[in-house]
């Protein structure tokens, strides 16, 4: 008697614990259900994805003096082939001159491609898209609030505080730009 009475006792944890075992189941696989969509939809798609790769512009139309804008990530830049002169009159331009002092070499393109200068084309003060001007050594004036450029994109005056920034880029030739990397 005693004895049976002992295996049911025993038996009883058993059955309630696999009651447990399989509720707490059914629960992991009815919460991984429900997670299931929104972890999915976490997942970027392919426009997103192919919108932060790195893009090719063809330099061939651009012509000295000339500037273009490009689209990288959804927001604007631009990339401008500067003169002789206008690389001149960036040249002459001091610390005192600007709010951002950065050495001329640091904005053009490199020892092969000097003309060339590639910023974003948003304000640094609230985001506008500046002007492009020719009245060296300004570069770009921007319509909100007067922020005024240099040909290479420092910042000369204005409530603007910083240089238009230098997106990551490549000369792959001699007519061909890569934004969105500095590997080759
Ligand atoms: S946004 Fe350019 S000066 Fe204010």
């Amino acid at each position: 008697m005693s004895d049976t009475t002992t295996t049911e006792n025993e038996e009883l944890p058993t059955r309630r614990d696999f009651i447990y075992v399989a509720t707490g189941m059914l629960g992991v696989i009815g919460a991984a259900s429900v997670a299931w969509p929104f972890i999915d939809q976490m997942r970027p798609d392919a426009a997103v994805l192919a919108a932060g790769q790195p893009i090719d512009v063809n330099l061939e139309a651009v012509e000295p003096g000339q500037a273009i804008t490009v689209t990288w990530r959804g927001k604007p830049y631009f990339v401008r082939r500067l003169t002789e002169d206008e690389i001149a009159s960036a040249s002459e331009l001091g610390e005192g001159d600007m709010k951002e002092f950065a050495p001329i070499e640091t904005r053009l393109g490199g020892e092969e491609v000097k003309d060339w200068v590639i910023v974003s084309a948003n304000c640094t003060h609230l985001g506008c898209v500046p002007k492009v001007i020719d009245t060296k050594p300004e570069g770009w004036n921007c319509p909100c609030h007067g922020s005024v450029f240099d040909m290479t994109g420092r910042i000369l005056r204005g409530p603007a505080a910083t240089n238009l920034p230098l997106p990551p880029y490549v000369f792959t030739s001699a007519t061909n730009l890569v934004i969105g990397t500095d590997q080759a």
